[in-house]
């Protein structure tokens, strides 16, 4: 592939030469699919659990060819049916060479959803997609499991985003989902989501269905110097370098979060030019935030009066441990403690703030920044 412009990658993933790290945890996924074992991947957003599925499948797809790896996102399905329609795109027809005879084969097999297919122009890849009429979804997905089964393939699966199912009005989908998992000799998945209570609660509580049925894997931030040597090998090719000291005020301002870190890292690498001071970090930094100022407006103006108010208090002091103390309330003039609870939690379901191990902060480091800059 040829090189990147520049190798600090805000989306996307683009092969191994621009990850960090991440051995132990890909080595642990290999070996937990490869041991007859689900996973499911959890971290807080934009920490890396993606780009890590990417990475998982990019080696398998290098080291056990006979392996068949599938990628769905379903942060953008609404319902059961336009999952189904999701995996059927992901899955059907890349299980096969792109011959005409395999995409004849799959046609037939799923004849009863009348299946058109589609090549990409340029990779001259199958796309398939079904006419799922309603109350057909339960049938198609079955039938999309048995085609693996069939396929004598080992195949694995990432749903990415998996809390979505909750979202949907469909009912019993866990449970659906469930009973194929179970009895798929050679399918095994990543459910991958941020939203750890959801998740942690439908793979650990005993009355649903999924219950103990994935390896549960938490996804903390990269390792601080190991980050600031990939880091370094790069700005090393421009004759620069980000010192100890300045790599550690990125990584702490961020918490360690892998997409901001990395956002100031693309700014930092395009500003080829200047060496990597203080006032670089800042200026950039600010940039950044003064970018997203509009849409932070946005955030800000929804809210109540009293959430602002508390958002305000908790990005002021970043980490706040105990907010319904009267030292906290009374330093921020909040109002009682029972309008700033309901304010907390109101603030956490709507992924303003987040609850972490050392207290509750702002959850999109920007927004903090922009949130302190207010009068
Ligand atoms: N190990 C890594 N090495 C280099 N870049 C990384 C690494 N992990 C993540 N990134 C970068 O950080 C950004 C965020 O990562 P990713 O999208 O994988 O996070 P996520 O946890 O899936 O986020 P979200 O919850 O928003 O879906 C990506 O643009 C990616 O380029
Ligand atoms: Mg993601």
């Amino acid at each position: 592939m040829a090189k990147l412009n520049n190798p600090f990658l805000t989306y996307g993933y683009k092969g191994p030469e621009y990850f960090c790290d991440r051995e132990t945890e890909t080595q642990a996924i290999i070996t937990a699919l490869h041991n007859e074992r689900n996973i499911t991947l959890v971290a807080p957003r934009r920490m890396g659990k993606t780009g890590l599925i990417h990475h998982v499948f990019n080696h398998t797809g290098q080291t056990q060819p006979n392996v068949r790896c599938f990628y769905i996102d379903i942060f953008p399905t609404k319902n059961l049916q336009q999952m189904v329609q999701a995996m059927a795109r992901a899955i059907l027809g890349k299980l096969d060479s792109p011959s005409q005879t395999a995409m004849r084969k799959v046609s037939q097999f799923f004849r009863r959803f009348r299946p058109t297919v589609t090549y990409d122009e340029i990779t001259g890849v199958p796309t398939v997609s079904l006419d799922i009429a309603p109350n057909e979804e339960r049938g198609t997905l079955e039938q999309i499991f048995q085609y693996m089964q069939q396929s004598g393939k080992r195949c694995y699966v990432a749903i990415d985003e998996f809390q979505q199912i909750l979202q949907y009005d469909d009912t019993g989908i866990e449970a659906l989902l469930r009973s194929y998992i179970q009895f798929l000799p050679n399918v095994y998945f990543i459910f991958a989501g941020s939203q750890h209570h959801v998740l942690e609660q439908m793979f650990s509580s005993v009355n649903r269905p999924f219950f103990q049925s994935t390896q549960m894997m938490h996804l903390g931030p990269l390792d601080e110097s190991k980050y600031r040597k990939f880091a370094n090998d790069f700005f090393a090719e421009q004759n620069r370098e980000i010192s100890v000291d300045l790599f550690h005020q990125l990584y702490e301002k961020m918490y360690g979060v892998t997409w901001y870190v990395h956002a100031v890292l693309n700014r930092i690498y395009q500003n080829s030019e200047e060496p990597i001071t203080q006032k670089l970090l800042e200026q950039v930094i600010s940039q950044l935030v003064d970018e997203q100022s509009p849409v932070f407006q946005n955030y800000y103006g929804a809210m109540t009066v009293n959430q602002a108010a508390v958002a305000k208090a908790i990005a002021s002091e970043q980490m706040v441990e105990k907010p319904l103390s009267q030292d906290f309330i009374g330093r921020h003039k909040l109002p009682a403690p029972s309008s700033v609870q309901t304010s907390i939690e109101k603030l956490e379901s709507n992924q303003v703030i987040i609850k972490e191990s050392t207290g509750y902060r702002i959850y999109d480091n920007f927004f903090a920044l922009w949130l302190r800059s207010l009068p």
